[in-house]
């Protein structure tokens, strides 16, 4: 392991925004925020929405900042990308935001039920070859559904077409209505969404430069479960 990384994980020991759970606080489901981010870490009861597979956490630190008045946690098995977004949320000293280093396939054991609000998939590995692995499939929809308020809201960001297709397709095969859907999302339909929304699709990932670059249409989706 290169040096740089093992610095950041030396680091990240250090930051209070960043949770990283070991296996046997899984196991038994004693993760201690479980149910309780309102009451003992961010200290108010504003909304909680969370990123799945947030990397560097482009936008778990660009909603936190556009919207004090809500709470937002990224999650992502990799430490070496939080970091980038954990050591922005304590040089700014940003309150309303937190991380947690875990596999998705536990995210359940660290929110309790109707604790989370909305749900941010940004760029979500397509996984061909495994599709009950990719964080829009039913197995994983399922395990959203323990947490998520039964009218909270998912977000689906991709440059994928398989990804898009099977995400549309397990939604409907789960019994979930899907709200705003668009193949093109800056081709055809920015500018039809309002302001808001307009400015909350507008920043950008690390992978979504990457692949904006390449000349990949961006794919949206909005959904309930
Ligand atoms: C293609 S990257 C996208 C990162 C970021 N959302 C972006 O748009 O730049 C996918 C991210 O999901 C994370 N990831 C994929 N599957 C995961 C899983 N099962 N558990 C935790 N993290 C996962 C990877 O570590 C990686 O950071």
């Amino acid at each position: 392991m290169g040096k740089n990384k093992l610095k950041r994980f030396a680091d990240m020991e250090t930051m209070s925004c960043v949770f990283q759970p070991d296996r046997s606080m899984i196991d038994n489901d004693s993760f201690p925020l479980k149910g309780k981010w309102h009451q003992n870490y961010f200290k108010n009861e504003n909304p909680i929405v969370i990123e799945l597979g947030c990397g560097k956490g482009e936008y778990t630190v660009g909603l936190g900042k556009r919207y004090p008045n809500k709470n937002y946690i990224g999650l992502d098995i990799k430490g070496a990308r939080i970091w980038e977004g954990a050591n922005t949320v304590r040089e700014e000293d940003l309150k309303n935001i937190g991380w947690v280093r875990t596999r998705i396939e536990f995210v359940d054991s660290f929110f309790a039920p109707k604790e989370v609000d909305e749900i941010w998939l940004t760029f979500s590995d397509p996984q061909p070859n495994k599709p009950r692995k990719r964080l829009s499939s039913k197995l994983f929809l399922d395990r959203y559904r323990k947490f998520l308020k039964p009218e909270g809201i998912i977000h689906l960001k991709t440059d994928n077409d398989l990804l898009f297709a099977s995400t549309l397709q397990e939604v409907e095969e789960v019994g979930g209505t899907i709200e705003t859907q668009t193949w093109d999302l800056y081709g055809e339909m920015v500018d039809n969404l309002d302001l808001e929304t307009q400015d909350i699709l507008s920043i950008k990932t690390h992978y979504e430069g990457v692949f904006s670059e390449k000349g990949y249409k961006i794919k949206y989706c909005k959904f309930k479960l």
